[in-house]
């Protein structure tokens, strides 16, 4: 088997370099500028959600980005990049002997991917930056958390456990991993709820498609809990930056730089509408009553009952130090439907989070028939 899929030349992406096969450049480079010299990345995925952003996001600063995945995901994305093939379960050979400025390690979660890859690149690259998530710590229930909280705990034996609970032990032992096999040259990203386009998961995009569906909306709550999410194209030029100032260390990445309440969140989705969607703000109690639940039915939405506990009041200081920013909340609602509008009809039909439709109705019924 070959290890390179080279540059195809079906279409351009950020103006490839026509006539230049990534075998010729070694991989290639948009034509924008970064500033500081041009960096040479090795993506570890980069096709589904994040990864794409984050390329696109390498791309247009000027660097040099080569992908390695198996092929299955997306593999028409990014033909102007150098391609290598492997399984991070099985062959990776095609990383071997090859230099990198940095590595981005997009998606696993599992520590055996980590140890494998941080064992062969660890010597090879500059940084090693890592995308772990918020699920590492250990109670997010805690109001304010930074860096310096406990992470969750995950036994030896589960290492290998692919268990949805035991997500944020293996990334937590992820971490760990990285930084004992690259002790002075390693980075971690820990985003919370990533949104924006290409966001599979509808776990925000809920709430722009919905309210922009018009009619009365359910929304939980007063309106005043907190939340916070971050663009994942606001990550991915953050995670850019990191590698351009090979930054080092661990953030928390999350936004905005501000108090934002559930509120502000749907208020900006009817603006954005500008249609007839009126919300209905349904008290929390009443929702935890009837069986809702926080985040899977109503996303974003993580109400905390106990005094002292706040969820979605990370401090990311450290990170917007770093040279974390955010684009307004306005223009990741309005591209988020604009990428929604683009998928086809059957994925349209349902969102995969939410209430559908004829609950979301049967809640109102009895919220607007309760006893005043
Ligand atoms: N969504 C959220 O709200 C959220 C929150 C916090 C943290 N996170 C973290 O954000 C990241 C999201 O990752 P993503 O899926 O968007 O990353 P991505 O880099 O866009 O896509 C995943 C990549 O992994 C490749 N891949 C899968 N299995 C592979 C294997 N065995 N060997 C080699 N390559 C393989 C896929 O390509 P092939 O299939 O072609 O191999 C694909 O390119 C995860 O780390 C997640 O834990 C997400």
């Amino acid at each position: 088997m070959s290890h390179s899929d080279h540059c195809e030349t079906r279409r351009g992406f950020l103006r490839a370099s026509v006539g230049l096969t990534a075998a010729a450049l070694g991989a290639c480079a948009s034509s924008e500028r970064a500033r500081g010299a041009p960096k040479k990345v090795l993506v570890l995925g980069g096709t589904r959600f994040i990864g794409p952003h984050i390329v696109e996001a390498a791309l247009a600063r000027g660097h040099r980005v080569t992908l390695f995945n198996r092929g299955k995901t997306n593999p028409e994305l990014f033909p102007e990049c150098e391609k290598l093939r492997g399984d991070r379960d099985g062959d990776m050979s095609a990383l071997e002997g090859r230099r990198w400025d940095a590595v981005l390690d997009t998606w696993t979660d599992m520590p055996r991917h980590v140890r494998s890859a941080a064992t062969l690149l660890g010597p090879n690259v500059g940084q090693y930056v890592f995308v772990s998530s918020l699920n590492a710590v250990a109670d997010l229930s805690q109001p304010h958390l930074d860096e310096t909280a406990e992470t969750t705990p995950l036994e030896p034996k589960d290492e290998d456990n692919p268990s949805a609970e035991l997500f944020g032990g293996r990334k937590a032992r992820c971490e760990k991993l990285l930084a004992e096999l690259c002790t002075d040259r390693y980075t971690i990203v820990r985003p919370g709820l990533i949104v924006g386009p290409r966001d599979g998961s509808d776990r925000f995009t809920y709430w722009p498609v919905r309210i922009a569906r018009g009619g009365e909306v359910l929304a939980p709550g007063s309106g005043d809990d907190p939340t916070q999410f971050v663009d994942a194209r606001d990550l991915a030029e953050f995670v850019v930056r990191l590698v351009e100032r090979r930054t080092l260390g661990l953030f928390h990445v999350v936004g905005p730089e501000r108090e934002l309440s559930m509120r502000e969140v749907l208020e900006t989705c009817v603006r954005v509408a500008e249609n007839d969607a009126r919300l209905t703000w349904v008290d929390t109690r009443f929702l935890l009553e009837r069986g809702v639940a926080p985040w899977t039915d109503l996303p974003a939405w993580l109400p905390s009952l106990e005094p002292g506990h706040a969820y979605w009041t990370l401090n990311v200081s450290k990170a917007i130090r770093a040279g974390l920013a955010f684009r307004p909340l306005d223009e990741t609602v309005r591209d988020t439907l604009a990428w929604w509008a683009t998928l086809p009809e059957a994925r349209r039909a349902e969102l995969k989070r939410g209430l559908a439709p004829e609950r979301e109705r049967e809640l109102l019924a009895q919220w607007h028939a309760r006893p005043s």
